[in-house]
């Protein structure tokens, strides 16, 4: 099989600009990513499902270096403060001084747990994203959210804490189970749905592709979502306005997950979803045309994404649950709608009456 060539994508912000590297056999790459080291200390963040698999790769790496591991168990339900706890103390057991680095190798949630740790550490010390799920690789390891969860909601205690370098092992995917996979290609799809409709057209014709893993379309198709990724993060590194454009479909897919208790539908699928509905609210706004939700429900389910709102839903709850967004504005509802593919905006105030017809019709 033919192995496509790494690329390499900066996220340009200055003195704290950074590579995302993306390609086949880059944890082994020892040489690329060590030099980002600049002490003499390493903790490697992961979990217990991930490093039996792929800390072996990097152990070689690491030679010469004061490290340790810290693993959490698998599960969003580990992302707590309690665990970022734990993962000082492993700096401290360490040793770990300001140059020291925290390694996250996982998904989305030992990237952000780990980076929130590395945020913390003596107020701040540099950390490397290895993202092991394609929805890490072209979303969550890049842009510097980093955090844990609460009990009272998800993701609400962190800091913008950016990453020294991003290594984005495409082998890594091999492994994943293909409803995380598809569930990292709503990620990607959403990038071009914002904003790249060249890439969106990219995705339509490599649906396939991407479908069946082909290395050289997932490599291409991470490439080209984290390079709109990088773009947008440039020019809105703490989300004062056009970054939040990234959160297309998130309203309706947070409420989605919350109803379906997280265990129904994976964030990626709940994204899926969202986006399709907030296209459909677009056109009832009168804001996109048919042709182009049409377009995004084609596509979604040509990679076997889920479109429908599952069954048992109650619209009204679903009302409900999105009124409780962290995007809504002196109490109106504040989402991410769209004029067509690849021109997503945020539209405040909107009528409460047509979400809900949105909601009763998909369900
Ligand atoms: P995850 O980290 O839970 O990983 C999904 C599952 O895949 C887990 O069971 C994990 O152990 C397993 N896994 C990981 N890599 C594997 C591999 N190569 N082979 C086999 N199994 C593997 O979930 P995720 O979807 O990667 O990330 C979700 C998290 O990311 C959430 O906590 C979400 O809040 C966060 N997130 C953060 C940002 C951000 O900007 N910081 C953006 C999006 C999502
Ligand atoms: N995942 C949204 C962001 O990084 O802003």
């Amino acid at each position: 099989m033919n192995v496509p060539a790494a690329q390499t994508i900066t996220v340009a912000l200055g003195q704290r600009s950074y590579p995302v590297w993306i390609g086949a056999g880059l944890l082994a790459d020892h040489a690329r990513w060590r030099a980002m080291l600049r002490g003499r200390h390493a903790l490697v963040v992961s979990n217990t499902t991930v490093a039996p698999l792929y800390l072996p790769r990097i152990e070689r790496g690491l030679a010469g270096l004061h490290w340790s591991s810290f693993l959490l168990d698998d599960g969003e339900a580990h992302k707590t403060f309690a665990n970022v706890g734990r993962a000082l103390e492993a700096l401290g057991q360490l040793g770990a001084t300001r140059d020291a680095c925290v390694i996250a190798l996982g998904g989305g949630v030992v990237g952000d747990l780990a980076g929130f740790s590395a945020a913390c550490w003596m107020r701040g010390i540099d950390f490397i994203q290895m993202p092991t799920t394609l929805l890490a690789m072209v979303d969550s390891s890049v842009g510097g959210k980093t955090g844990v969860n609460l009990p009272v909601g998800k993701n609400l205690a962190g800091a913008f804490h950016q990453p020294r370098a991003v290594l984005a092992d495409i082998d890594t995917l091999a492994s994943l189970p293909g409803r995380e996979y598809r569930a990292g290609l709503a990620e990607v799809i959403k990038g071009a749905a914002i904003g790249d409709e060249p890439f969106f057209a990219w995705l339509e014709r490599h649906a396939d592709a991407l479908a069946v893993r082909d290395p050289a379309a997932v490599l291409e198709a991470i490439a080209r979502k984290v390079q709109y990724k990088a773009g947008v993060v440039a020019r809105d590194e703490t989300e004062q306005g056009e970054r939040a454009l990234l959160n297309f479909g998130h309203t309706f897919g947070h409420a989605l997950e919350t109803a379906g208790h997280y265990t129904t539908l994976l964030h990626g699928e709940g994204v899926a979803v969202g986006m399709l509905l907030a296209a459909r609210l677009s056109e009832r706004l009168d804001m996109s045309e048919a042709a182009a939700t049409a377009r995004l429900q084609r596509l979604l389910e040509a990679v076997g994404l889920p479109v429908a709102i599952p069954s048992g839903m109650d619209p009204q709850q679903l009302l409900a649950l999105m009124r409780l967004d962290k995007k809504n504005a002196a109490g109106m509802l504040r989402l991410i709608l769209w004029r067509g593919i690849g021109r997503a905006e945020i539209v405040g105030g909107v009528d409460e009456a047509a979400v809900l017809a949105v909601l009763q019709a998909a369900g």
